[in-house]
């Protein structure tokens, strides 16, 4: 079989989850039921979802020459993604992040770590790679001068390029002209446009007013709707179907990996988020961001 390669840069954490009733207030002591240490970090979480849909996937990112480092390599390393571009360094941490999960929803506290160190000169020792790929991902969960120069090397050689702008951030006008498509969330979207979305027709208008300006698709998920995006100028939206989530941590990684792994494959754009849509739906039903990532024959079914 024909194989896409993708490559992604991005983080790679050890997600320390704690499962609780609710949240506790400013001040308030509660006690969790549960403590789980899984690997984690929205690019490692995006790199496994492409992997486990078949993909031949690239990583670029850095951890730290420790237990979590290990416990995240092994975890890459047993569901296909390459290790050739994950550099592990000395004297830094691997990135953490700190989960509250309670049955609605979840919180993050990220500390990057190692992850702040996978810079424009890492990405650069990887061009080889970015050169052969089907098409490029990235996130802002590392430095954003290594996304920026992963997706000019992507756009010399006519490579699309994905951003999923997770944790939200104000982006400068030169990363999204290098972005053929970009993945919001409601909240990432409204920071990035700048203005509250109440309405749908707000919405349409907005995504209008984006595509013109900067010749970059956005599709904006939204979580149990589902998600939103243009088609000939028409606001269209993919429904999600109706499930019980168990864990929410990683539906957009999810989504994203589904998403580009569709592209790459050569399905329509309508198509690529329909199946974005079903995986990221099928992983809020397990408990982990990585366990949750669908294989292709569940999202074939
Ligand atoms: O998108 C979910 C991810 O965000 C978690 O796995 C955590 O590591 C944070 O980076």
């Amino acid at each position: 079989m024909n194989r896409p390669r993708i490559t992604i840069i991005g983080s790679l954490n050890m997600d320390i989850v704690v499962s609780m009733p609710r949240l506790p207030q400013i001040g308030e002591t509660i006690s969790g039921m549960d403590v789980h240490y899984v690997p984690g970090g929205k690019g490692a979480n995006q790199a496994l979802a492409c992997s486990r849909l078949t993909a031949d996937v690239a990583m670029i990112g850095c951890v730290g020459k420790d237990v979590f480092g290990e416990a995240i390599r092994d975890q890459m390393n047993g569901n296909g993604v390459s290790l050739a571009a994950i550099k592990q360094l000395d004297g830094v941490a691997t990135g953490t992040a700190h989960i509250s999960h309670t049955p609605e929803d979840n919180c993050i506290v990220v500390v990057p770590g190692a992850n702040g160190h996978c810079t424009a000169d890492v990405v650069r020792q990887f061009e080889e790679t970015l050169k052969t790929s089907k098409i490029v991902l990235a996130q802002l969960e590392v430095p954003l001068d290594a996304v920026r120069t992963a997706f000019a090397i992507a756009k010399e050689n006519c490579i699309p390029t994905v951003l999923n702008p997770a944790p939200a951030q104000k982006l400068p006008h030169e990363l999204l002209e290098l972005t053929d498509y970009i993945t919001p969330n409601e909240s990432e979207w409204e920071l990035l446009y700048g203005q509250a979305m109440n309405t749908e027709a707000r919405l349409g208008v907005a995504l209008r007013e984006w595509e013109e300006r900067y010749s970059c698709k956005v599709i904006v998920t939204r979580g149990e709707i589902g998600c939103s995006y243009l088609e000939q100028g028409k606001l269209m939206t993919a429904g999600a179907p109706k499930v019980k989530a168990v864990d929410t941590t990683g539906a957009g990684d999810a989504f994203n990996g589904a998403f580009v792994y569709g592209l790459s494959i050569g399905q329509s754009l309508r198509d690529s988020i329909a199946f974005a849509v079903k995986a990221a739906s099928l992983s809020v039903q397990t408990f982990g961001a990585q366990d949750g990532m669908p294989r292709l024959e569940q999202l074939q079914q």
